[in-house]
């Protein structure tokens, strides 16, 4: 009809208003609530992170403690919810059962359908912050046929991760600070990303008034896929495709006649810099050498790929630098984190992301449903063929 504005892909589309988050792509800027990035990773970390996602300014020290003991009195989940693993195959992927038991969470809060009440809003965004760690760890423990792991209220959020994840019932366990640190950065810089596929995902489902809880399966559905969440894991597979640093020389001259691409390097919005790599850099080689790992030949590898792609023209030409997931690969990888489980890590740590757009877009009184239209180009009218005439 020419009436509509054709733009596949939203690549000239703006779809919301937000105060959440403000990306500038030339010059390589990412702020969540106006603070970059940059300081947030030095001085804040993940939690109070999230309190300024959601509620739009950092928390004074009563709030944070508030906010502190109100997540952690959520991070149960009802015995009920654990039984639904019983149902999936031991090998099932993480992500395959983040999308079902996330889902299932909208059937034991029926109170966060009342969506209009800020209350309950609130009171489900804790829900999904205290409980998306115990469910990703649940799904690794389900994995590797291990106990759950109650959660730990004395730890802080991203400790009492690494504990759900590998504490054993049989010793003391203690989280290494410096991992904490790591793991704890990594949430950070994936918390928030304007309105990459995954958030849009939360806010069209949300858009119809559907249960939270299910929205936010959705997007962890849209976060999957291999061209959003996946690309950390490619980096790994990577590596181990060349295998050795004598192989590099060869794989990178396969990314120059474009057979492949140099995973985790280049971005779409990013075409300077992106600055959660430069952190993400840092912290890797803290990691490393925290772990006594720097001569781990996977390890070398990558640092040795770095710096080669780095110097070569065709990257310098192509402003190609690499992006956070060339180096958060690697430090899960070093945490002792299993591939599968990479995806998981950012839908968790993306979850207080694609919530607060969520409830920025309720508490709009403007707000409509999402409703894209199309340009139709199928058959034109025709009559119905009964089916011996066909
Ligand atoms: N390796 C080799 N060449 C590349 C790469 C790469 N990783 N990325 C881009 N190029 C080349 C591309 O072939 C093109 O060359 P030419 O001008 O000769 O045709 C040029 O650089 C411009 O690239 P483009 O395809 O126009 O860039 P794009 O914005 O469409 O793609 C990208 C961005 C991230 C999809 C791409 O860089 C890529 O596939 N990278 C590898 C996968 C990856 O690491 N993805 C994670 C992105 S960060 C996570 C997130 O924020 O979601």
């Amino acid at each position: 009809t020419g009436m509509f504005t054709f733009d596949p892909g939203f690549l000239a589309t703006a779809s919301c208003e937000s105060k959440i988050t403000f990306i500038d792509g030339d010059l390589g800027q990412l702020y969540y609530r106006g603070y970059p990035i940059e300081q947030l990773a030095e001085n804040s970390d993940y939690l109070e992170t999230c309190y300024l996602l959601i509620f739009g300014e950092l928390p004074t020290q009563a709030q944070r403690a508030e906010f502190q003991k109100t997540v952690t009195r959520h991070t149960m989940v009802h015995d009920q919810l654990s039984r639904f693993f019983n149902g999936f195959r031991r090998d099932a992927h993480p992500m395959a059962m983040m999308v079902g038991v996330v889902g299932a969470l909208s059937a034991f809060y029926q109170d966060s359908l009342d969506i209009g009440n800020p209350e309950h809003r609130r009171v489900t965004m804790y829900r999904l912050i205290a409980k998306i760690p115990t469910i990703a760890a649940m799904c690794y423990r389900y994995n590797q046929g291990l106990p759950f792991n109650f959660p730990r209220n004395d730890l802080s959020y991203t400790a009492n991760f690494i504990h759900m994840m590998f504490a054993t019932p049989c010793e003391p366990y203690e989280p290494n600070a410096v991992l904490v640190r790591a793991l704890d950065r990594i949430l950070t810089l994936h918390a928030d990303h304007e309105q990459n596929a995954s958030t849009s995902t939360v806010r069209l489902a949300g858009s119809s008034g559907a249960n939270p809880f299910a929205c936010i399966a959705a997007g962890i559905a849209c976060l999957w896929g291999p061209a959003h969440g996946g690309a950390n894991e490619a980096v790994l597979k990577m590596l181990d495709e060349i295998g050795d640093e004598s192989n590099i020389e060869e794989f990178i001259d396969g990314v120059k006649d474009k057979r492949y691409k140099l995973m985790g390097f280049g971005h779409r919005v990013y075409k300077n810099m992106d600055p959660r790599a430069a952190i993400m850099r840092a912290t890797c080689y803290e990691v490393l050498t925290e772990l006594g790992l720097e001569n781990d030949p996977k390890f070398k590898l990558a640092m040795k790929l770095e710096k080669l792609a780095l110097e070569d023209n065709y990257f310098i030409e192509r402003k190609l630098y690499p992006n956070v997931d060339f180096y958060s690969g690697i430090v899960l990888s070093a945490l002792g984190i299993p591939v599968s489980m990479f995806t998981v890590i950012f839908a968790l740590a993306r979850t207080v992301g694609w919530i607060s757009h969520w409830n920025e877009m309720i508490s709009d009184p403007q707000q409509k449903i999402g409703r894209p239209r199309q340009l139709y180009n199928g058959a034109e009218r025709r009559d119905y063929v009964p089916e011996d005439k066909r």
